[in-house]
Parts: structure tokens; sequence; C-alpha cells
């Protein structure tokens, strides 16, 4: 299957438990891609790879109760992690799913954006309306 690699590397069982601790890494990122997506209030927003969701958040902060962000990710600790934070920030608009992004089906719709943050290495996709 597509992706067994990251599969059993973000799967292994101490890595929902270490990423807390590491995923701090990635906070540089997070301004940059935001300024460069300059998301407006209700777009709809997909969070590839989304971890312990702190981007998934960042997003659905700038777009507002009438956005709409969906998060995916292949690890369960992950999106257990994210959907913490979803519930202690009270975002009801946050998806956050089990998909591998390259080949699962996931719900969301159409998009108006999309980021894959990993620090330094992260991208953005807009799509024109
Ligand atoms: C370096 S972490 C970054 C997590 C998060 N975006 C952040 O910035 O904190 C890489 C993430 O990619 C996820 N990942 C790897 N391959 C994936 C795939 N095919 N579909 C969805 N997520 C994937 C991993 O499970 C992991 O959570």
């Amino acid at each position: 299957m597509a992706n067994d690699a990251q599969r059993e590397v973000w799967n292994a069982q101490d890595v929902a438990e270490t990423w807390p601790r590491t995923e701090h890494i990635s906070d540089p990122g997070t301004a940059p891609l935001m300024e460069a997506l300059n998301l407006q209030p209700g777009e709809r927003v997909l969070d590839v790879a989304c971890g312990g969701g702190k981007t998934t958040l960042a997003a659905a902060r700038a777009i507002g109760p009438t956005g709409h962000v969906t998060g995916v990710d292949i690890p369960d600790g992950m999106l257990a992690l994210a959907k913490r934070r979803q519930a202690e920030a009270g975002f009801g608009n946050i998806e956050l799913a089990l998909a591998d992004a390259q080949i699962d089906p996931f719900s969301g719709g159409l998009f108006d954006a999309a980021l894959a943050s990993s620090g330094s290495c992260s991208s953005t996709i807009r799509w024109p309306h």
C-alpha cells in the first residue's frame, strides 16, 4: 500500500506521546504559512498531515466560524491530540479525519486553500475562484 513506511513511522507507539515535546520545530513556520495563505473569513481549508493540529487551529482562527477546516493525518494518536486541542479551543469549524491524503477519500467538499506544515519545509496552495 502507498506510504507504508510513513504509516509505520508515525503510528509507532511512542510518537503521539513524544510529539508534544518535539512539534515546536514546526512552530516558526506557522506565521509565514498563514501570511502566505492570506485566509479570509468563510473560506474552506485543507490541512494535509495536520499532526497535533496547531496549524489546523491557526487556519480555523483565520477563517472564523463561517469557514471550515479539514485536517487529515494517518496516526490515531496525532489526531487524538488535535481533537483535544480543538475541544480546548472550542472551535466548531474543524473536522479532523483519519486519512492518507494521497489515497483516501475524505469529506470537506471544495477547498479554497490547502497547507502542509513541516516547519521550514511547508507548502501552500490557493485555488482560484
Ligand atoms: C513532521 S509532521 C508535521 C505535522 C504538522 N503538520 C505540524 O506541522 O506540526 C508530519 C506529519 O505528516 C503525516 N503524514 C505523513 N504522510 C501522510 C499522508 N500520506 N497523509 C496524511 N498525513 C501524512 C504524519 O503522520 C505526521 O503527522
